[in-house]
């Protein structure tokens, strides 16, 4: 079993809803296995509540400061409080829907850090970044400027999930050719900003359009940790189906 599987809910299902679907994950999830489920706000308390420890619940974003006149913000304090201790920064839809840009994504991320938090950092080219060829050049600069300022024993707590926009919600996933090649040059980026080491160690996924019928494929390369799934995750059968692939 690779070690993160990642489901991404988006804004996606009520918590009676979620309630539903955490329950049949319950009933269907073994010992032995393992699960992150990063829900809206809306469904953290209660799901918190509600899971075993190996069905981590993660949020989808958070606040790059502690607190203040934010309307709309939600901190790293107030996470914590419910016990959520792990959050996805930069996903793609922040960036290009919110305008959230590397240095915004490098304050969350210092923020989520130093409050012990889990970082699931996402980064990836779109479609035409990689069609001019740009696609190492866009992310060793996501990775750069994302992750500047973090002291190397921080990256424990960071996994770097690798979506190509191109293929997030678009059911044309990257080959495991492309991304083999595009995970050895994020290690690559890593290494040059930390050390050998640290671009060795780090914990790298994939995401875009994965699901149940391609994830053995995609999960069997040898580089990845494991997988960031949006659409597919929302099927609690599905995603278990990938979790055992
Ligand atoms: P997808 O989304 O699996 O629906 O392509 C992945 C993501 O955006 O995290």
């Amino acid at each position: 079993m690779k070690d993160y599987i990642i489901a991404n809910f988006k804004m996606h299902k009520t918590s009676t809803e979620v309630r539903s679907y955490l329950n049949s994950i319950s009933k269907m999830i073994n010992d032995g296995e393992k699960v992150y489920i990063c829900l809206p706000y809306t469904s953290l308390y209660f799901a918190k509540k509600l899971t075993k420890p190996h069905i981590v619940i993660g949020a989808q974003n958070i606040s790059d400061a502690e607190e203040g006149k934010l309307t709309g913000e939600i901190s790293a304090k107030m996470l914590l409080d419910l016990g959520v201790s792990t959050t996805i920064i930069g996903h793609s839809e922040r960036r290009q829907i919110f305008y959230e840009d590397d240095k915004l994504i490098n304050r969350k991320i210092k923020t989520a850090l130093k409050n012990g938090m889990t970082v699931i950092f996402c980064i990836g080219e779109t479609r035409g970044q990689k069609n001019s060829k740009r696609t190492v050049e866009v992310l060793t600069k996501q990775i750069t400027e994302g992750l500047a300022g973090i002291y190397e024993n921080e990256l424990k707590n960071v996994i770097i999930a690798y979506e190509p926009v191109w293929a997030i919600g678009t059911g044309q996933s990257a080959t495991p050719a492309q991304i083999e090649t595009t995970v050895k040059d994020i290690r690559n980026a890593v290494s040059d900003l930390f050390s050998k080491k640290a671009g060795e160690d780090i914990a790298v996924v994939y995401g875009g359009s994965l699901d149940e019928n391609n994830a053995k494929k995609i999960l069997s390369i040898k580089n990845v940790n494991g997988a960031l799934i949006g659409g597919a995750s929302l099927d609690p059968k599905k995603l278990m189906q990938i979790v055992r692939a």
